[in-house]
């Protein structure tokens, strides 16, 4: 018997208990494995804290949001906190990863996470553990795979949104101006954007101008339409090259996080408008809650490929979907690039044909 382990890394979203469910009983059905899950990403792995995973704990998961297994976004075992005193410092504690998982004779990993995750697990790859790596990340980001889980659920609740802020934008005769996660890609607010019928969708790969968006808003009120509805992606950059991010330092990082570009542009909306303008910002709703049946379809399909795939010995693959079907590419070729909106692709055409404004 094989015993292979899991873990899931990053910022979670909906769909992963989805994974972790597929995995487990893909592995202990099909191929009579034994499986264990380390808690919180890396971290477990580091600190030895993991569980047995049997068929009985994830019966009940389907449909739950979060990770049983739970997860981080700031332990990278290449770079980990260490507190010495009042000291901190950074070290390289890979080693120790190695270690446990040939103390637990563990012969396989399974990382689901987002391009961080990956990035952690193609450097594991490259000193010899075998892992396969299962996409996952609200973003949509990843590359070479055309959908990652807990996508299709953040735009669903973001499309939510949209359809309520219709209607009390309608009422109150306002502009309306919902910011959407999603880093420096505009997956989440195009396709939200273009699914609830915003008038202004604003994307990190289109700098955006402010006059062109009043421009929009004055024409609407002007044809009577006496609201408008304006979606924004975090990482949104104007023509003047402004955005509104922070840096801190994560791991032993320096990450950029990003939040509050809908408060800049709801006021300069509104000074150059006149109009009334408010602001709602979704933040992690879009994180938490039930994956909607397309994740739950996709994190399984994906959970059950990687332990196929480990079965017949691919290490350092990803699993992707391309034209619908599941396959693998390297890891190391999946976090070469950020994936994101092509200015001139389909999903910008389309929303450009139906009158949406681009912002610029
Ligand atoms: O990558 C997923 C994501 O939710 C981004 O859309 C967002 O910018 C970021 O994570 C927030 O990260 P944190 O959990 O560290 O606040």
């Amino acid at each position: 018997m094989k015993r292979i382990g899991v873990l899931t890394g990053g910022g979670d979203c909906p769909g992963l208990n989805a994974a972790l469910r597929a995995i487990v009983k893909t592995a202990i059905v099909k191929y009579d494995f034994e499986v264990i899950g380390f808690k919180d990403g890396f971290r477990g792995l580091l600190k030895n804290e993991y569980v047995r995973l049997e068929l009985k704990d994830v019966s009940g998961i389907l449909d739950k949001g979060g990770t049983i297994l739970g997860t981080t976004n700031n332990d990278d075992p290449f770079n980990f906190r260490l507190s010495k005193g009042n000291k901190k410092e950074y070290v390289d504690m890979s080693h120790k990863i190695i270690d446990n998982l040939s103390i637990l004779k563990v012969d396989a990993l399974i990382c689901v996470g987002g391009d961080g995750t990956m990035t952690i697990a193609d450097k594991f790859c490259k000193m010899g553990v075998n892992i396969i790596g299962v996409p996952k990340t609200i973003d949509n980001d990843l590359d070479k795979t055309e959908n990652t889980f807990g996508f299709m659920t953040a735009v669903n609740t973001a499309t939510e949104a949209l359809d309520k802020l219709h209607t009390t934008a309608d009422s109150h005769h306002r502009i309306m101006v919902l910011e959407v996660m999603g880093r420096d890609s505009g997956w989440i607010a195009i396709e939200a954007g273009i699914a609830g019928g915003a008038d202004v969708i604003i994307i990190p790969e289109i700098p955006y101008d402010i006059n062109r968006i009043c421009q929009k808003v004055l024409d609407r009120k002007n044809s009577g339409k006496n609201f408008s509805i304006v979606i924004v992606a975090e990482g949104s950059v104007s023509v003047n090259g402004e955005k509104v991010s922070r840096t801190v330092k994560e791991g032993g990082e320096i990450k950029t996080k990003y939040g509050g570009i809908s408060s800049r542009i709801a006021q300069q909306i509104e000074e150059i408008t006149g109009i009334e303008t408010r602001v709602t910002v979704l933040g992690y709703l879009q994180r938490g809650g039930r994956p909607v049946t397309y994740d739950r379809v996709i994190s399984t399909r994906f959970g059950v490929a990687a332990v196929d795939l480990l079965k017949q010995g691919r290490f350092g693959e990803m699993m992707v979907l391309k034209c619908n079907s599941i396959s693998s590419v390297k890891i190391e070729d999946a976090i070469k690039n950020i994936k994101k909106v092509d200015p001139e692709g389909e999903f910008v055409n389309i929303a450009r044909s139906i009158g949406v404004s681009m912002g610029d």
